[in-house]
């Protein structure tokens, strides 16, 4: 799925991103994906088992999705997921969500491996627009979102059922021509020299 010519789009300056595999179901992605206070803020449903993911993998390959993990680059630790899909090649457009290990938080390691999603998804991919829905307490997200470009499309009235209570969701994407001004080059320069400023 990831060709050898689009993995540079997959490499950032602290993390990286690989297609993920079947293994990574036991070195971490079981547990995060059944820890609460990470999955608070996602739009799924329930406790998910082993098999859950396995069935996941198999119905998410390429072309119908593309699922990475986030490693460190300093010593290859896998500390989370990202993906894209919900593909519309006629519209070229797609969703995307990611997710990392609660350890890993306030680091700024989601931030750039967004950016290397939204890299990979306009330059390799060559989608046109990127859009999730992100739950109105979800402030992490909502600002990782931010920071890289997307704008605020609007609000999905009370999207999300989090413990007994319905919250709204807020629509927010990125389109092709956006990515191309905010990042010239598409280089992990461009997207540090914005984080910086
Ligand atoms: C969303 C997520 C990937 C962000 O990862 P991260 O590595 O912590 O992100 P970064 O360190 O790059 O940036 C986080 C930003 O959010 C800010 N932030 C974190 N918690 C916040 C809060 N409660 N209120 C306001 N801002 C908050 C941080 O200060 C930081 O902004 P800054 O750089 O301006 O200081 C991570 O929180 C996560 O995995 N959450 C659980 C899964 C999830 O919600 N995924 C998104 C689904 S839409």
């Amino acid at each position: 799925m990831v060709e050898s010519k689009h993995e540079h789009l997959l490499t950032g300056t602290n993390v990286y991103m690989r297609a993920i595999n079947e293994s990574d179901i036991d070195k971490g992605w079981l547990d995060w994906i059944n820890d609460q206070s990470l999955t608070k803020g996602l739009i799924l449903s329930g406790s998910q088992t082993r098999e859950d993911l396995l069935e996941y993998i198999r119905s998410s390959r390429w072309p119908n999705a593309a699922l990475f993990a986030i490693c460190l680059q300093k010593d290859d630790r896998y500390i989370g997921n990202a993906r894209l899909s919900g593909f519309d090649w006629v519209h070229r457009y797609c969703d995307y969500g990611w997710l990392l290990s609660g350890g890993t938080h306030g680091k700024g390691y989601g931030s750039e491996s967004l950016f290397l999603l939204m890299r990979y998804g306009f330059l390799a991919l060559e989608l046109n627009r990127i859009s999730s829905a992100i739950a109105s307490f979800n402030s992490a997200s909502l600002r990782c979102s931010e920071k890289i470009g997307m704008s605020r499309e609007g609000i999905q009235r009370q999207r999300v059922n989090w413990d007994g209570e319905f919250h709204d969701a807020i629509a927010v994407s990125m389109l092709r021509e956006e990515f191309d001004e905010l990042y010239p080059d598409g280089s992990i320069d461009a997207y540090w020299d914005r984080q910086n400023t």
